[in-house]
């Protein structure tokens, strides 16, 4: 079965990790700091903490954003839990927006008809690495005084407009390193805040609330609690297996690129005779080829589907449940038929496997196994 992921590791992930065992193990030690200069050096990306995984990152910036109770928080339903967890833990309540078809990200054009004066800030997702229409939706937050806080989990190492790195462009951003990711550290995350202030007291947070720290900086003679906070920090020894991964940006992102553009190709016979439809991505964004999918006529076909390459020894999946759909959608007053659009997309959209180190033969057996199923 070719499995639809699999993370890359090599031997330099291995020594940075048994190099980091002997040294400090907790948090913000030598590696920690070599990821940051990493992500400054190669991706411009600046004023970032790691931490525990994407969802405590998210958590954080409802935290960061005083998101309270009973604030309303824009959002697409066709997305991971932890988007909405976030401000949902603190109170507030998800204001599901429709996606593009296209993209499967937030339909800018549709937020500015849901914002009442209770709604506090803009989530938008980064599906697929491909980044929203930012400008469209910075200019709405702006104009209503909203946060703009991205969920780019899965765009790390994509940039729009030729200048601006995923996560970078809000005023908050949030990456994952989970083990499906283009860079993995097993389970962790970053945030990304670009206001100052916040950024400090983004660092009391994550560090239990406390001056933490400003102490081991030596700005302060020590450390206190200072604010509401809790443990968001990973230990050294994933930053290390992290540090790897990054001082291998180009070639992971190169191989994922070569399995993307490689089905892309293959399946642009099979989207002209309207058999799918491939990914789209706008001019204002580049990719990260951090997931395949196709969209197909039908949900009925896509499940077939997905049946028949698992007979054909390729695993492929889908996601997500539209949330506004979920339980707890309910609970907050959606049901089926609110967002037709991401009913139907969700409902049609298949992922393929996705990962560096996939064979040309395995991409052709992935590739042959579609064209035979169509
Ligand atoms: C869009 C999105 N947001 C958040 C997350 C959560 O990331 P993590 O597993 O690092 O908490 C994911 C993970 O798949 C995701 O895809």
């Amino acid at each position: 079965m070719i499995p639809f992921n699999k993370a890359s590791i090599t031997k330099i992930e291995n020594e940075y990790v048994f190099d980091a065992l002997s040294k400090k193990l907790c948090g913000d030690g030598e590696y920690t700091r070599k990821v940051y200069n990493s992500f400054l050096t190669k991706l411009q990306v600046k004023n970032m903490l790691l931490t525990t995984s994407c969802s405590h990152a998210l958590d954080m910036t409802a935290i960061l954003a005083d998101i309270k109770k009973d604030d309303e928080i824009i959002v697409p339903s066709y997305t991971f839990v932890s988007t909405v967890n976030a401000f949902a833990l603190r109170g507030a309540k998800p204001v599901f927006c429709e996606i593009e078809k296209e993209t499967m990200n937030i339909d800018a054009n549709k937020i500015e008809e849901l914002i009442t004066s209770k709604t506090k800030a803009i989530y938008p997702v980064h599906y697929a690495g491909v980044i929203c229409d930012m400008d469209k939706i910075i200019d709405i937050a702006r104009r209503h005084n909203l946060m703009v806080i991205e969920d780019a989990a899965q765009a790390v190492g994509s940039v729009y407009k030729g200048n601006y790195p995923a996560g970078t462009i809000g005023d908050m951003g949030c990456y994952s390193f989970h083990e499906t990711k283009n860079y993995s550290m097993g389970e962790g995350g970053a945030i990304i805040v670009k206001d100052k202030e916040i950024f400090k007291q983004a660092e009391i947070i994550r560090e239990k609330g406390t001056d933490r720290s400003q102490f081991i900086r030596g700005e302060v003679d020590k450390y206190t609690w200072k604010a509401i906070g809790s443990s968001f920090l990973p230990s050294d020894i994933l930053a290390a297996m992290l540090y790897g991964q990054i001082e291998r940006f180009d070639e992971i992102m190169q191989k994922r690129m070569n399995v993307w553009n490689a089905y892309n190709d293959a399946f642009e016979e099979l989207e002209k005779k309207e058999k799918l439809i491939r990914p789209y991505v706008p001019e204002y964004s580049t990719h990260n080829a951090h997931m395949y999918y196709i969209i197909l006529p039908t949900k009925e076909v896509r499940d077939d589907m997905i049946i028949k390459l698992r007979e054909k020894g390729v695993q492929s999946v889908f996601h997500y449940m539209p949330l506004h759909t979920s339980p707890m959608g309910e609970k907050f007053g959606y049901k089926e038929g609110n967002l037709p659009i991401t009913e139907e997309y969700a409902g049609r959209l298949l992922r393929l496997p996705m990962w560096a180190d996939l064979s040309e033969d395995e991409v052709l057996t992935v590739i042959n196994a579609v064209r035979e199923c169509c």
